[in-house]
């Protein structure tokens, strides 16, 4: 097996003409809260799911670590401070993989990293269908080509991925990494270790860097799960990228960090990472680097809070998803973090019949429009377009201020809360008038 590095191609039909600009739309997601909240400015109802924030508050001792750094104010190590990335290091020794901090990289946001990756990796990257808005995005950006291969739990069908690598590369297109979310953005649920196991073959066997988008690992909600990365089953040739923005709420204080691989290639990566990072971040924040090395050390109180979030999450998570159903919606159970992913095919006759709805986009249009309701239509996720699928963030219901979310997060019934109980009860309502 060869793991190389290759240069980044071009696509010539992505090459645009001089002075013109190649088209980025504005997030679906963005777009949708400025329509809430235009209704929300006339005192009309609201239900905002379409946000993956993690909508809790910032821990207080993460607080004061991050108040208290507030003098380390030189650029420091592109890589990181040595005190984080051991401390990630120690993350991930606690979950069984052994980590030298010489194999971390901090960024600002997992999200960095990620584009940074598939720019050091080069060529072109295969993708779930469905998956995270931003991989497909940010190939796009880079001139790459984002190969959809449908799959489940955030992982491609091994079988269909071979082939969508060999056409692929046929065609012309050297698709050279696979990106996989364990467990899943949109869908909320994790890829069982046999559709990991038969995707690091296919890996192997068509010489691809995995990268394991791991963002909501410490989400899921049954904290005894099996998780199976693919850096225990193909190490050589798996990157692994996390950060706080979901486990700790720290979206704002941009930090991720990637996990490269042991030997020869992981270290050719991380020199390219390297070079990329200094040209483009220098080095994330460094007082929320020290903030951050806290974190990942997970003192009791901060894995307390973790396990608080989880326990919250899948509970409203559960929720929704029952209402959903009731509503006569096909849902998978959610299994981690704050997303469903509701499929409307059962009802696809009654949106027709009584709305025209054909689409996913007219379906979270009327949701959007007529009553309120944020969601994203499938199709933000390279979901095909006819089919009638949502992703659905649950974590923006736990109220409206710091006071609200902490008392979700310390209830062993967060949807007993009026605030919550009365977003549900609405929920019920809004899809009782969809569907009739
Ligand atoms: C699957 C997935 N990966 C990465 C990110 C980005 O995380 P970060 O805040 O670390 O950039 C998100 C955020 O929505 C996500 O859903």
């Amino acid at each position: 097996m060869a793991l190389t590095i290759t240069p980044p191609t071009t696509h010539p039909e992505t090459e645009q003409p001089r002075l013109s600009l190649a088209r980025i739309p504005v997030s679906a997601t963005l777009a949708a809260n400025e329509t809430l909240d235009a209704r929300r400015r006339r005192g009309e109802p609201v239900l905002p799911l379409a946000f993956g924030e993690a909508g809790l508050p910032a821990h207080r001792i993460l607080r004061a670590a991050l108040a208290q750094a507030a003098g380390c104010n030189s650029y420091g190590p592109v890589a990181g401070h040595a005190a984080l990335r051991q401390a990630a290091a120690g993350y991930w020794a606690r979950r069984g993989l052994l980590t030298d901090a010489e194999a971390v990289i901090s960024g600002p946001g997992s999200k960095a990293l990620l584009f940074g990756l598939m720019a050091a990796i080069g060529g072109d990257v295969a993708v779930t269908r469905p998956s995270w808005v931003s991989y497909a995005a940010q190939a796009a950006l880079s001139g790459r080509k984002a190969h959809f291969v449908p799959g489940s739990g955030g992982v491609p069908d091994a079988d269909q991925l071979a082939k969508a690598v060999t056409a692929a590369r046929a065609a012309g297109n050297p698709v050279r990494s696979v990106i996989v979310t364990l467990p899943d953005n949109p869908t909320g649920l994790l890829a069982p270790a046999a559709a990991v196991r038969d995707l690091c073959s296919v890996a192997e066997a068509h010489d691809l860097v995995i990268i394991s988008d791991e963002i909501y690992r410490d989400l899921v909600h049954d904290p005894d799960a099996p998780f199976a990365s693919p850096a225990v089953m193909s190490p050589e040739r798996t990157v692994i990228t996390t950060g706080l923005s979901k486990n700790l709420a720290l979206g704002g204080w941009r930090l991720g960090v990637a996990r490269l691989p042991a030997g020869g290639f992981g270290r050719d990566l991380r020199d390219r990472l390297l070079g990329i990072g200094s040209e483009i971040w220098s080095a994330p924040a460094g007082p929320v680097q020290q903030a951050a090395a806290l974190a990942f050390s997970e003192p009791p109180e901060v894995a307390g809070r973790v396990a608080l979030s989880r326990r919250l999450h899948g509970s409203v998570a559960r929720a929704v998803a029952r209402t959903f159903v009731a509503a006569g919606a096909a849902v998978p159970a959610p299994q981690a973090a704050f997303y469903l992913y509701p499929d409307f095919s059962p009802l696809a006759d009654v949106l027709l019949g009584r709305h025209g709805i054909t689409s996913d986009e007219g379906l979270a249009g009327m949701l959007l429009h007529t009553y309120g309701v944020g969601v994203l239509p499938g199709s933000a996720f390279g979901e095909e377009s006819g089919r009638l699928r949502l992703r659905v963030a649950t974590a923006m219901l736990y109220g409206d201020t710091e006071d609200q979310r902490h008392v979700a997060l310390n209830s062993s019934d967060p949807c007993s809360l009026p605030w919550i109980a009365g977003s549900l009860a609405r929920l019920e309502e809004v899809l009782a008038d969809l569907t009739g």
